[in-house]
């Protein structure tokens, strides 16, 4: 098991993650903004390095540098619910890491191309299905758009994977996980499916523990990645009528 880097580490998906993989044994590498939102048990963890500081404000040579010996990068990356967060700058936070981790990876030219996981929404398009929705969810997404710079900034992420990175890379493979409503609810059986199944007016509850778990386990298991790997899973978690 080689080093994960994980971005978002402090978040509430992001925390999860990070204490799923420094329980199994895994190496991280986590760029968080201030240690003290870790989860207290991992902040001086032996196999944790961490990185203090903003994604966004490391120069190029130190994120190649992050980047180099990762086999795994997965972004939990998410605008702070609060006016600033939502509204202010950083609009482009997810896409912008997504671009620049990946110019560091190729950057390095790793001999086995890095699996990239970005978590992203139900609410963005996989442009390579025909993904229908209702008119309603049309309209709210078309608002969405306007309205809410975290919405276009997930939809720009994902471009960045699918359109920027494609499927030719030598030295990236990539997924975008597509959750439902997040909630915190603990570990649970989860249903992936290749497009969104239900109306976003009827957003099925998906624990960020189950999302946590489905990255960690694209990245370590080889027959997950080649179902998954250039895909944009929709996750929820399993309700009695999936069975
Ligand atoms: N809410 C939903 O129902 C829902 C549904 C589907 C998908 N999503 C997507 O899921 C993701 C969020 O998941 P979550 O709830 O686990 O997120 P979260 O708890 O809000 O965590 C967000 C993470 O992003 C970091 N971050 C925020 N602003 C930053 C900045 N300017 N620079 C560097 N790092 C920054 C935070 O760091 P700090 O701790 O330093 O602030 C934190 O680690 C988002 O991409 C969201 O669009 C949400």
């Amino acid at each position: 098991m080689q080093t994960l880097l994980i971005l978002g580490a402090t978040g509430r998906t992001g925390r999860s993650l990070l204490e799923r993989r420094l329980g199994q044994g895994g190496r991280v590498r986590a760029i968080v903004r201030r240690r003290e939102g870790l989860p207290e048990s991992t902040r001086n963890h032996p196999r944790l390095e961490l990185v203090e500081a903003s994604v966004l404000e490391l120069s190029d040579r130190e994120l190649t540098r992050y980047v180099q010996d990762c086999d795994g990068v997965v972004s939990c990356l998410g605008h702070t619910l609060d006016c600033r967060g939502l509204f202010g700058a950083p609009r482009r936070l997810c896409a912008d890491a997504t671009s620049r981790v990946c110019r560091a990876i190729e950057e390095n030219r790793p001999a086995r191309p890095v699996r990239f996981v970005l978590m992203n929404s139900v609410g963005v398009q996989n442009p390579d299905l025909e993904e229908k929705r209702s008119p309603f969810d049309r309209g709210i997404l078309a608002f969405l758009r306007r309205a809410l710079p975290p919405h276009k900034d997930n939809e720009l992420a994902a471009g960045r994977l699918h359109r920027d990175i494609g499927r030719q890379s030598p030295y990236i493979e990539w997924c975008v996980v597509r959750p439902d409503t997040l909630t915190d609810e603990g570990l649970s059986a989860c249903r992936l499916t290749a497009s969104p199944t239900t109306s976003l007016l009827r957003g099925r509850p998906t624990a960020r523990a189950n999302v946590a778990r489905f990255m960690i386990d694209l990245v370590d298991d080889d027959r997950l990645w080649d179902t998954w790997k250039f895909r944009m899973p929709v996750i929820m978690d399993a309700i009695d009528s999936d069975a």
